[in-house]
């Protein structure tokens, strides 16, 4: 074990200010002075590395709180994080959350060299359908409008006319120009759509692609009526990537960024997070005062992220974990995202 230097105790406080509070851990870990010890010359080095290099660390609210309050620079959902890569002007990323925002980091930051810790780290979403799956849908419907969720692959994105996030979706697709609209790959984020729609007064076809969320299809209403018989005064909050029946017995339903604002400014005596335990970590961090009643689920691709493979990737990257796009290919998912930015609406913008 390395010796407590003061550098190390000092990081270690540091760590410790944060992760305390840190209960719904990945690996059940208790957070006290000596397990922050143990990490603390590795985040350290890491955010040693970090100014030597002109390097950011991006993190999505599902990687580990290690890595989110160690290390990171940016945490957030995707759109935050999207607009986070677009305004880097670091010679280096790191993306800690999973491959496809890695590459979404790329297609907008070009210029600068884009790591992932983990190669392995897929999404159920992102791999449900390629390219050539979507002109495949395109030929089938010609006169829709084609979107993509942000969870999906540079490939997918290059043959879409705009992209959304799970915090923008149902106010772009209301305001595109055709009736019909091709949406890819979440199926149930699309029945989410149509009823958010159909609530709004809006007339749209939505065709959809087969793709779910291996984390979020699992949650059940007949999990959250448990939780209400036992926990009086509960919140139920999910994510657009549940079924629609779970998005109709929740009494909140947002991107990951917007349910953390909801937990933030809710006051209630307990809340049961529909989504990936890495959320629930944040907010016991964030909102330490707040209760939750466990119940949420783990993403095995993001927690493929680690401090090591954040250190190796930023000390000297190996070939697979650097990003690269064939240039044509990432200047036609450029425009499909940059729609998204100039249709976002302002109050969605943070
Ligand atoms: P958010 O953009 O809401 O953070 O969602 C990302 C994701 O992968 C949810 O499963
Ligand atoms: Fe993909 Fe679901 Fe994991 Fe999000 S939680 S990265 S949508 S598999």
């Amino acid at each position: 074990m390395t010796a407590a230097t003061p550098a190390i105790e000092a990081e270690a406080e540091r760590l410790l200010a944060a992760l305390m509070h840190v209960e719904c851990d990945p690996h059940g870990r208790k957070w006290n002075l000596d397990t922050c010890r143990s990490i603390a010359p590795l985040t350290l080095e890491i955010n040693r590395l970090k100014k030597e290099k002109d390097a950011v660390i991006l993190t999505h609210s599902y990687v580990e709180p290690e890595i989110v309050y160690g290390v990171g620079d940016f945490k957030g959902d995707s759109y935050y994080l999207s607009m986070a890569a677009r305004d880097s002007r670091a010679k280096i990323i790191v993306f800690a959350g999973v491959v496809f925002m890695a590459e979404t980091a790329k297609i907008l930051s070009p210029d600068a060299l884009v790591v992932v810790p983990d190669r392995g780290s897929g999404c159920s979403l992102a791999d449900s359908i390629t390219g050539d799956g979507v002109r495949k849908l395109k030929a089938l419907h010609p006169d829709a409008s084609v979107v993509c969720y942000i969870n999906s692959t540079a490939d997918v994105k290059a043959e879409c006319d705009v992209c959304v996030t799970s915090g923008n979706v149902y106010d772009i697709v209301a305001g595109l120009p055709t009736r019909r609209v091709l949406f890819v790959p979440d199926r149930l984020m699309a029945e989410n759509l149509r009823s958010e729609l159909k609530r709004r007064g809006v007339d749209k076809e939505i065709i959809s692609s087969d793709g779910t969320c291996m984390v979020h299809e699992e949650f059940s209403p007949a999990q959250i009526a448990e939780a209400r018989a036992q926990f009086p005064g509960l919140k139920v909050v999910s994510h657009p990537e549940c079924t629609p029946e779970v998005a109709a017995a929740s009494d909140f339903v947002g991107s990951t960024g917007a349910m953390m604002k909801y937990v933030k400014t809710t006051p209630a005596p307990y809340f049961l997070m529909l989504t990936e335990c890495g959320l629930v970590g944040r907010l016991e961090v964030e909102s330490p005062e707040k209760n939750f009643i466990g119940g949420c689920r783990l993403c095995p691709y993001m927690k493929l992220n680690s401090l090591e493979k954040i250190r190796d990737a930023l000390a000297a990257p190996r070939p697979d974990q650097i990003v690269t796009l064939d240039e044509d290919l990432r200047r036609r998912a450029a425009r499909c995202i940059g729609k998204m930015f100039e249709l976002t609406p302002a109050a969605k913008k943070d």
